[in-house]
């Protein structure tokens, strides 16, 4: 089977990463822009420890009018329903549509309004940031994982990704590493949101170290509801693992705070509190960082 062509809406720093490795890697790709009167190729400077790489990358409107066959959404978690519905009218239910945001729930909008589309999820840990609009930098290599929940087997498109990414696999599993991802995520993104601070300050910092043992309990207990034992048990101790290896990093809800943009809280700790309430789980210290995150004012 020849590759996918991919169509990438989001062209921020994973957007713009994952079309140049698929490019390069052999598949086709279009970056598809919102702009008007955007149809042509986008220039890309890509940098990589001390090298440089210029892409061509094919660009069209959302408002063009050729069918999508493979849609990747590298938007934020509260832009992705409104992303696809920009080019609905370009997919059919042949079209496979893969999610990469942060999060959960942020696929309701869609499995309500179009039934028929066929939705892939996608985590990564890649490290990538913009250096200017068409200029990016992969700072670091991380974990790309990609499936859909009930598919074991890895989709006929999937062949291209691990060409494209060193670490890329197939999760027979996606709803559960979704759930790891979310329960990472809700145990360090509220806490540097809040405290301004950089993810190791978690591990140095005793009295935000206790409460990310605190929060990790709530979370583990909301995860055993949600039928995640093994997710539940392991927790405290990859929490630990996460905030010592990315000990450096500005958590993405640390980076939208400080640039004045929308959280994703939402779809992170928000989803968590949906499904303890569902449970009747008690998460008291995870609702008082919900809403110190909204008071933030994002
Ligand atoms: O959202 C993030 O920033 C990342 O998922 C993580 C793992 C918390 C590291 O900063």
């Amino acid at each position: 089977m020849s590759d996918a062509h991919w169509h990438i809406l989001g062209a921020g720093a994973i957007g713009c990463l994952f079309a140049a490795r698929l490019q390069q890697a052999g598949a086709g790709v279009t970056l598809l822009l919102r702009e008007p009167a955007s149809d042509e190729a986008v220039e890309l400077l890509l940098e990589q420890g001390e090298q440089q790489q210029r892409l061509q990358l094919p660009a069209s409107n959302c408002l063009a009018q050729s069918p999508i066959s493979h849609l990747l959404v590298c938007t934020k978690a509260y832009d992705v329903a409104a992303a696809v519905d920009s080019v609905a009218h370009r997919l059919n239910p042949d079209s496979q549509v893969l999610l990469l945001a942060n999060g959960m729930g942020f696929d309701q909008p869609l499995v309500q309004n179009y039934p028929w589309m066929q939705l892939y999820y996608g985590t990564t840990t890649e490290g990538a940031y913009r250096l200017a609009p068409r200029h990016i930098r992969h700072a670091g290599r991380g974990q790309t994982r990609l499936g859909r929940p009930g598919q074991e087997k890895p989709a006929p498109w999937f062949a291209s990704w691990p060409r494209a990414l060193q670490h890329c696999h197939w999760e027979a599993d996606m709803e559960q590493a979704l759930w790891a991802k979310l329960a990472i995520n809700c145990a360090i993104n509220p806490l540097t949101a809040i405290h301004q601070c950089r993810n190791g300050e978690l591990e140095h910092n005793p009295q935000l170290a206790a409460q990310v043992s605190a929060l990790c309990a709530e979370i583990a207990a909301v995860c055993t509801a949600a039928g995640y034992t093994g997710l539940a048990t392991g927790l405290q101790r990859e929490v630990q693992s996460v905030i010592r290896s990315t000990a450096n990093n500005q958590s993405s809800m640390l980076q939208d705070v400080q640039n004045a943009r929308p959280t994703e809280i939402d779809y992170i700790t928000g989803h968590l509190l949906a499904v303890a309430a569902r449970h009747g789980i008690a998460t008291p210290r995870n609702s008082t960082l919900f809403t110190g995150v909204k008071a933030l004012g994002t």
